[in-house]
């Protein structure tokens, strides 16, 4: 089983980096492909905490090699406090190699990421903040800096120069603000080019190579399938595609060397940042279901809005990505209500949709049509196999296998990393 892909199926925080890291221990390679640091990946291991942004998540694994893909944008200053921080934790997070062609979040697109958040008033996406739209914006407009470019001091100076040659203009004439100096942007990336060195790879060649030798790639997706920028609820969406395709072309491996698409899935929806969002739940319930998941951003520490399970929002992730596996998390935040409500259709003015309407503005005006599961009151906390799940647990897992048309292969029931009921091999 050489490559397989870890995406999120709904709106991001579904513990993709838990179940990445579970897996660690088989795996040779997990590669991030997609994102930056917008992403904010919990693995707790032993009570331990970590909060990954930027690298993966299998970097815990001293096995395993961890690997940063052409698709994902690096900010170096997040970069190395990042491994500076797990260094004086006991781990060794210097061995991360990075694509030679990966872009750069430098401070310019932090500043137009805030600025332009700010012009559009209420119109806002609610993005992280961390330049990342920005960043991709420039690599599509072919006047982005690359991990290569760092190596060649002046060809680095003109490209930053010819980026904010525009840029200035626009922070002045249009943002009221500040220009940003070419040469201190330059010099302060600059600083960061040794130590960068020795990770930089041909990442392409590196996987490619290592799945001849019937090695483990684990692809590491951030973000999810609804924040993707061609099927995600845009305009409210990443700048990338965190979608299972993105993998390909943010690693360099072709679709034909991937063997299985493992979708993760939280029992409940939430999601953060502006956007539609059918099921929210605005009062009392939304926030039990907050308080009960600590449901608050890893990144930004904002609070994120919760619904129940929508089994239109996973059905369009399994369909679009060819999921094989779900990875249904956090099952055990459930426990407790009578009867929990799953989202099975969408009301749209009188017409009912059973799955996700293609037009953007049929899921602004949609309210769910739900059906009523029984609950449980059992602890589950502890339980490491189905069959020591309560009965209607076990009823709901197999109801939402029905509705998203494929199989469930894990339960996550606790945070740490051996709180989980495996139902089938993923590897
Ligand atoms: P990611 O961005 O998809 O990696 O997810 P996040 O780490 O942002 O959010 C998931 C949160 O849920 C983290 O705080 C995890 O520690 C936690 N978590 C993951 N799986 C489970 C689970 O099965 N049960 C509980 N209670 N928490 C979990
Ligand atoms: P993980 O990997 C949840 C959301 C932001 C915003 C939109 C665009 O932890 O699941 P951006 O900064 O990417 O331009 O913001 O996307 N967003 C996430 N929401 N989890 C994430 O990552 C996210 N990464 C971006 O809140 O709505
Ligand atoms: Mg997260």
């Amino acid at each position: 089983m050489p490559a397989i892909i870890v995406i999120g199926t709904q709106w991001g925080d579904e513990g993709k980096g838990k179940a990445t890291d579970q897996l660690g221990d088989r795996v040779d390679y997990v590669v991030r492909y997609s994102g930056g640091n917008n992403a904010g990946h919990t693995v707790v291991v032993g009570g331990e905490r970590y909060a990954l942004h930027l690298l993966p998540s299998g970097i815990l694994n001293p096995s395993c090699t961890p690997v940063i893909g052409n698709g994902v944008v690096v900010d170096l200053d997040v970069l190395f406090s990042e491994i500076d921080a797990l260094n004086a934790r006991g781990v060794d997070a210097e061995r991360v190699l990075i694509s030679a062609n990966a872009h750069i979040i430098t401070p310019y697109h932090q500043v137009i990421d805030k600025v332009t958040e700010r012009f559009l008033g209420n119109r806002k996406i609610g993005t992280t903040g961390r330049g990342v739209g920005p960043a991709y914006a420039d690599k599509v407009n072919r006047i982005g800096l690359r991990i290569q470019d760092l190596f060649d001091p002046k060809i680095l100076a003109q490209k930053v120069e010819a980026a904010l040659e525009l840029k200035n203009q626009m922070l002045v004439k249009i943002y009221n603000r500040p220009t940003i100096d070419a040469g201190e942007i330059t010099k302060r990336l600059l600083a960061h080019a040794e130590r960068l060195r020795p990770m930089v790879t041909d990442v392409s060649l590196l996987l490619n190579r290592a799945l001849d030798a019937g090695k483990v790639v684990l692809l590491e997706g951030a973000q999810a399938h609804h924040l993707d920028v061609d099927f995600g609820t845009y305009p409210y969406v990443t700048s990338s595609n965190p979608i299972a395709a993105g993998a390909c072309t943010g690693s360099g491996i072709g679709p034909t060397r991937i063997d299985r698409v493992v979708g993760i899935a939280k029992a409940y929806t939430t999601r953060v940042g502006e956007g539609p969002f059918p099921g929210e739940l605005q009062g009392d319930v939304g926030e039990q279901l907050r308080q009960a998941g600590a449901e608050f951003g890893t990144t930004t520490g904002r609070p994120r809005r919760c619904g129940w399970f929508d089994a239109l929002v996973v059905e369009q992730a399994v369909r679009v990505n060819a999921v094989t596996d779900i990875v249904l998390t956090k099952l055990d935040v459930l426990t407790g209500w009578d009867k929990i409500p799953v989202v099975v259709a969408y009301d749209v003015n009188g017409t009912r949709h059973d799955v996700m309407p293609m037009n953007q503005s049929d899921l602004h005006h949609a309210t769910p049509v739900y059906e009523y599961l029984d609950g449980w009151t059992e602890d589950i906390t502890g339980c490491r196999t189905f069959s020591e799940l309560p009965a209607t647990t076990q009823a709901y897992v197999r109801r939402l296998e029905e509705l998203i048309g494929t199989r469930i292969s894990g339960i996550g029931v606790g945070p740490d990393r051996e709180q989980q009921v495996p139902l089938h091999d993923l590897l």
